[in-house]
């Protein structure tokens, strides 16, 4: 596999369409959006970078967890590589003190880094805004799926061409057909395992065909290739889209499953929420 350089603040390619803009009432026409909570019944925990967060996530379907897991826009690069898009970089004022944010507009909605601020993915080196990191997900050193542990190494950028089976793969539960999964780390290649930022990436030919009427997923995912934080929001253990084998047990053997108590959330149905993210530690 060639190595290239690394692509730190990856811009928008010919292919893609962050069209800025404000949310509003557009931004919950996409297909699948649920109702956008109240977000001034929130309130603000202490700290810097925190704070009542809307965001879109694959819907949750199942089990107790609170909310859909975060997405993480990408796209495919000129080499084949897959790349998670980090919001654009700015500089505000809170309360006074200048900080730099990552916040960008997409299809009328604010995609922002506050999105994956929970279970402690908040004090990771990653999520800060300006932390000096590429945006290529890596894959795993260990993997739940065979396919991946046999034909890649840990480490390596995931490429295009590992997912040219995507329209008929089929294992190893669930029905095949639907798409071709991967376990990725994201911004946290170089560090430890407690600052893995973990995602499950998954190329799908129902993303593909959605993409082109739903401009969300059209500005969103990139030939069929659609990312999600891969960090459970009920108690953040690392669930898995097709990797665990008691998953049909509980109807999830075609979602994103965690099996530490069963909830399942659909990676092809993207919904609107608001939660609360945590501040990061150096605000
Ligand atoms: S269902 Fe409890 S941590 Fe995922």
């Amino acid at each position: 596999m060639s190595e290239h350089l690394p692509d730190k603040y990856p811009t928008d390619s010919s292919r893609r369409r962050f069209v800025r803009g404000v949310v509003g009432s557009a931004a919950l026409a996409g297909i699948g959006s649920a109702s956008a909570a109240m977000v001034d019944t929130l309130t603000t925990p202490p700290g810097i970078g925190g704070g009542p967060t809307l965001y879109r996530g694959a819907e949750r379907i199942g089990g107790p967890a609170p909310r859909s897991v975060p997405q993480i826009p990408v796209r495919v690069d000129d080499e084949g590589y897959v790349v998670g898009v980090w919001p654009d970089l700015q500089e505000v004022e809170q309360d006074g003190i200048p900080v730099t944010i990552a916040e960008m507009e997409i299809e009328g909605f604010t995609y922002s880094s506050t999105w994956f601020q929970y279970c402690g993915i908040q004090s990771t080196p990653g999520m800060i805004p300006d932390a000096d990191k590429e945006n290529y997900f890596h894959y795993t050193r260990t993997s739940n799926y065979d396919w991946q542990t046999e034909e890649t190494e840990g480490g390596d950028r995931l490429h295009i061409d590992h997912f040219d089976d995507y329209e008929t793969w089929a294992e190893p539960i669930g029905r095949g057909g639907l798409g071709k999964g991967a376990q990725a780390r994201w911004r946290s290649e170089d560090e430890d395992s407690r600052d893995a930022i973990p995602v499950q990436v998954i190329r799908s030919p129902i993303v593909e065909e959605r993409a082109q009427e739903d401009e969300w997923l059209a500005a969103t995912t990139d030939e069929g290739f659609i990312a999600f934080l891969n960090q459970c929001t009920h108690f953040c253990c690392v669930p898995g889209w097709k990797t665990y084998r008691d998953a049909p047990q509980f109807n999830a053997e075609d979602m994103i499953y965690c099996q530490c108590h069963q909830s399942v959330y659909d990676p092809f149905s993207i919904v609107t929420e608001t939660f609360i993210a945590l501040p990061r530690p150096e605000g």
